[in-house]
């Protein structure tokens, strides 16, 4: 596993794009979120929602599966009130494999065994700092392949 800065995300990443989408619940965690893939020179691709309005999380968990089919990232963070429903919503489509984390050892793990290609987080559950160490260590967190191949496989 890379060494990673307590801050920031690992320069290696910098030439990805990350798509990032949330319900009005997780819209002030999504920003924080953006706002901290941007300093790190991500690319970022906010799907929404933009105003702390009422919207409905299916909706944009399929923008963003749709945005990972389409070719236009690999990856993608998902936020909600709980992370629960967006999850749910996002896990319908079958090259979607979103992992709910609450801490760094869920991310870990849903790297290295599940090969996940969604964060999906809660917003009125964990803090911010937590929620920036998921995203730190799910984006530097390679996939271990081996036993894991013919499971994963099975889901999609
Ligand atoms: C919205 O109030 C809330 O239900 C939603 O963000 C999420 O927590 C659902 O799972």
């Amino acid at each position: 596993m890379p060494v990673l800065p307590p801050k920031g995300l690992c320069l290696e990443m910098t030439a990805e794009t990350i798509a990032i989408a949330s319900d009005h619940a997780g819209l002030p965690l999504k920003q924080a979120l953006k706002s901290e893939l941007e300093r790190s020179g991500l690319g970022v691709l906010d799907l929404g929602t933009d105003a702390a309005d009422s919207v409905d999380y299916p909706d944009f968990a399929d923008k963003l599966a749709a945005v990972l089919k389409a070719g236009k990232a690999k990856r993608g963070v998902l936020v909600c009130g709980t992370g629960i429903g967006i999850s749910m919503a996002a896990n319908r489509h079958r090259h979607v494999r979103a992992a709910l984390c609450h801490d760094a050892t869920s991310a870990r793990l849903a790297r290295q065994h599940n090969d996940a290609n969604v964060l999906a987080l809660g917003a009125r559950l964990i803090g911010e700092e937590t929620a920036k160490e998921c995203l730190r260590v799910f984006l530097n967190t390679a996939y271990e392949g081996g036993r894991h191949v013919r499971r994963v496989a099975k889901m999609s």
